[in-house]
C-alpha cells in the first residue's frame, strides 16, 4: 500500500475504462488520455489535503486503488476499484480494512461516505461488512455511511 505515483496513470487508466468498472460508475463514459492525466496530476498535486489514492500491490502485480475525497470535511467519500482480472478474490476487503486502519480521520469527521450503483452487489457487501449503512438514494445510487460519531 502505497500513495498514487505519476507512473500509475496508464494502469488505472486501463482500470477505470474497463466496461465492468464504468457500468457502476456516476460516469459511465470512457475517459480519454488527457482528461485522465489531468485527473492524476490533481490528485498528485492535492495528495493529504482534499484527497487521498492509495494504490495496493501484492509480489509487484498493481491489484487496485483505494481513494478518500476531502471535499467536504465532515463528509468525507471513499470509494475503491480492484484490477477487473482480480475480482472475487479477497482483494476488495483487504484493501478497504487497510485504508480504514491507516486513516486517522480527525475530530471533524461525522461519518465516511460511500456512493454505491444499487446494482452493485459486491461493493454493497464490501462497504456493509465494514459497518456501513445504506442512508438514502438518490435514483440508481444509494449512499452508504460509516458514523465516526
Ligand atoms: C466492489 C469491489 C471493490 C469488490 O472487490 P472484490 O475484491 O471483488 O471483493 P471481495 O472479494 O473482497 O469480496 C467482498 C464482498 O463482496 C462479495 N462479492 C464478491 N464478488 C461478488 C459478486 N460477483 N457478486 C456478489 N457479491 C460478491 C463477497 O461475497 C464479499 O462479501 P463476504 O466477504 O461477506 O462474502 C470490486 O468489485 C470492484 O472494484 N468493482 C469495480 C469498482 C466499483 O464498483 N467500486 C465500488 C464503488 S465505491
Amino acid at each position: 500500500m502505497r500513495p498514487l505515483q505519476w507512473s500509475d496513470s496508464t494502469q488505472i487508466l486501463e482500470w477505470r475504462n474497463h466496461e465492468s468498472v464504468r457500468a457502476h460508475s456516476r460516469n459511465t463514459a470512457k475517459i480519454s488520455a488527457s482528461e485522465h492525466e489531468n485527473w492524476v496530476r490533481a490528485k498528485i498535486e492535492l495528495a493529504d489535503v482534499s484527497s487521498q489514492v492509495w494504490i495496493f500491490s501484492e509480489n509487484q502485480t498493481p491489484v487496485g486503488m483505494t481513494r478518500l475525497d476531502r471535499l467536504d470535511k465532515s463528509n468525507p467519500e471513499l470509494s475503491i476499484l480492484v484490477n477487473p482480472n482480480l475480482l472475487s478474490q479477497g482483494y476488495g476487503t483487504v484493501m478497504l480494512k487497510k485504508t480504514l486502519e491507516l486513516e486517522t480521520y480527525g475530530s471533524h469527521v461525522s461519518a465516511i461516505l460511500a456512493v454505491i450503483h444499487n446494482s452493485n452487489l459486491p461493493s454493497i457487501a464490501l462497504f456493509t461488512k465494514f459497518g456501513f449503512v445504506k442512508s438514502n438514494g438518490s435514483g440508481e445510487f444509494s449512499t452508504f455511511l460509516l458514523s465516526k460519531k
